[in-house]
């Protein structure tokens, strides 16, 4: 704190504003937090959603909408005291109507779509082509192999292949190759008409893939069975739907003020699921940014300077900020002191979690899991307690969370950069939890409050002081090694599918498995 004084008085007597302006401090900065102004961009957010279409998500207008809010503040409102910009990213949209499949005797099939199923062309009824069976290959897998395709005479045809031995994107990928224009496959233990899950197709790269019908075992083997038998069988496929590189935008808002060498970056997610407004997913974190960053702008001399993240698409895989951090040059990595990230910050039934990358009392560590994110991350130090004894201070039950790669911190993590969050719990801890009901009065304000506030003091003390920072650790997301760039976005999109798949914000229900 005392470098802290010195630097203020400095800057002080060079601008000849002595005493006009605040030193910033922890406290300072906690007691500026107001709820009605956390509770204003709440409804500010709402109004965003009701206007276009109920909610902010990925590739609908709302979430324009709700870009444009943060820069009426960051840039235009508080523009003297920060640069922001808005850095843009493109990420594969998927809205799913329906499929239909029309078997060989006219009928209509029972079928299940993969998510991101490249539609058919629109209008035309879909596709009608004749049928290729293709062997079955238990021990290797089928046509899971370049070889195994080696006579089938796919071209202009749509291939019947069953499930199994690979992820099915290898086998739709080979079917292209060979000019296939459809796929059915069969679903080796599905035998009723009662579907359990769905599986994906590329979320990526959906130019490399084609519409796709999954089928249960006696339907596909019933096909299989007359094709080996010599029998001319013609199918339609229809698949309706959008299926799109859309762009989207973090926006990134950074003080003029501090060292931008040593950077204390706090981030939120500000898109919602189409499902609805996404006020405590994460209007909460979104508000909380601007009530702190509207304090901020108040106060001089912190030696560091203070970065503000709002990423975009999150909720299809924490790619706005996965696309930050993949991007991001190991010098401006290592300029990342710490980051605290806040999602969910306001349930209406709440908990105070503190998550992030602990010690056990063994000296053990927690937070690897065997996930991808693992062998990333340093502990998060600080951060936790600061956090933790400012919510305890205040009266709340604090419990501690390791974490699991659910939220924006996930790419920090990899980096190796020390992280920590704020949750308040989903399920029983926010019954509107990705639903249409996540509005303006889903919001326990109080929680909402007080957590703005710790981060607001935590924020305070990493501003004037590194220290009980850990230094950022060795990871195997190496960002030196330019040449081994395609393993490393191998390793990105792999988390962010991971993200996808497993129950998080970024996506409701199960690990769908087929
Ligand atoms: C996003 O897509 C647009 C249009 O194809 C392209 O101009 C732009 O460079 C892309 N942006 C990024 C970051 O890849
Ligand atoms: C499928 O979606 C298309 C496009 O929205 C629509 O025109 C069509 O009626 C739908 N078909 C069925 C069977 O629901
Ligand atoms: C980081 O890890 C890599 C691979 O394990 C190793 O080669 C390198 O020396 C390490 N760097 C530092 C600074 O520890
Ligand atoms: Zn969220």
């Amino acid at each position: 704190m005392k470098t802290s004084h010195a630097a203020a008085a400095v800057f002080s007597l060079a601008t000849g504003c002595l005493a006009r302006r605040m030193e910033l401090t922890p406290e300072a900065l906690a007691n500026d937090v107001r709820t009605e102004q956390l509770q204003s961009t709440l409804w500010n957010l709402e109004h965003i959603a009701h206007q276009h279409g109920g909610n902010r998500a990925f590739g609908r207008p709302g979430y324009k909408a709700s870009v444009d809010f943060v820069l009426e503040r960051a840039s235009e409102r508080f523009g003297d005291k920060f640069d922001t910009y808005v850095q843009e990213f493109n990420h594969t949209y998927e809205e799913f109507f329906n499929i239909t499949l029309t078997g060989p005797d006219g009928e209509d099939v029972f079928t299940v779509s993969p998510r991101f199923n490249p539609p058919t062309p629109a209008g035309a009824g879909g596709i009608t082509a004749r049928l290729v069976n293709t062997p079955v290959d238990r021990k290797l897998g089928s046509m899971c192999w370049e070889d195994q395709w080696d006579g089938i005479d796919a071209a202009g045809k749509i291939v019947l292949v069953r499930r199994g031995g690979c992820d099915a994107i290898v086998k739709v990928l080979f079917a292209k190759k060979k000019g296939a224009i459809g796929f059915v496959m069969t679903h080796h233990n599905w035998d009723n008409e009662k579907p359990m899950s769905r599986f994906w197709l590329s979320s990526t790269n959906p130019d490399m893939m084609m519409p796709t019908a999954i089928v249960s075992r006696p339907v596909g083997n019933a096909w299989a069975a007359r094709l080996d038998a010599g029998e001319e069988l013609v199918v339609t496929l229809a698949v309706n739907g959008i299926l799109e590189r859309r762009p989207s935008w973090n926006v990134i808002s950074q003080t003029k003020q501090g060292d931008p060498d040593k950077v204390i970056m706090l981030g939120a997610h500000l898109d919602s699921v189409p499902a609805g407004p996404g006020i405590n997913d994460d209007g909460s974190g979104t508000a909380a940014l601007l009530e702190i960053m509207e304090s901020v702008e108040r106060y001089d001399g912190f030696p560091h300077a203070i970065r503000f993240a709002w990423w975009g698409a999150e909720e299809v895989g924490l790619v706005g900020s996965l696309f930050y951090t993949r991007t991001l040059e190991t010098k401006d990595v290592d300029k990342i002191k710490y980051y605290f990230n806040y999602d969910m910050i306001g349930s209406p039934y709440p908990m105070f979690e503190v998550m992030g990358r602990l010690e056990d009392s063994s000296g053990g560590l927690f937070g690897n899991g065997g996930r991808l994110i693992g062998n990333g991350g340093a502990l998060s130090g600080i951060g936790v307690d600061l956090l933790a004894n400012y919510l305890a201070d205040a009266g709340k039950e604090v419990t501690h969370a390791v974490f699991d790669g659910r939220s924006d911190y996930a790419g920090f993590d990899a980096l190796g950069i020390p992280c920590v969050g704020l949750f308040t719990g989903e399920d029983v801890h926010d019954p509107c939890y990705h639903e249409a009901c996540d509005n303006i009065n889903n919001i326990d304000l109080d929680a909402l409050t007080i957590n703005t506030k710790a981060a607001a003091y935590a924020l305070g003390v990493l501003a004037n002081s590194l220290d009980g920072v850990p230094k950022r650790a060795n990871t195997t997301v190496n960002m030196q090694r330019r040449n081994k760039m395609v393993d490393q976005f191998q390793t990105w999109d792999a988390i962010s599918e991971e993200a996808q798949w497993v129950r998080t914000c970024s996506h409701g229900g199960q690990k769908l498995m087929v």
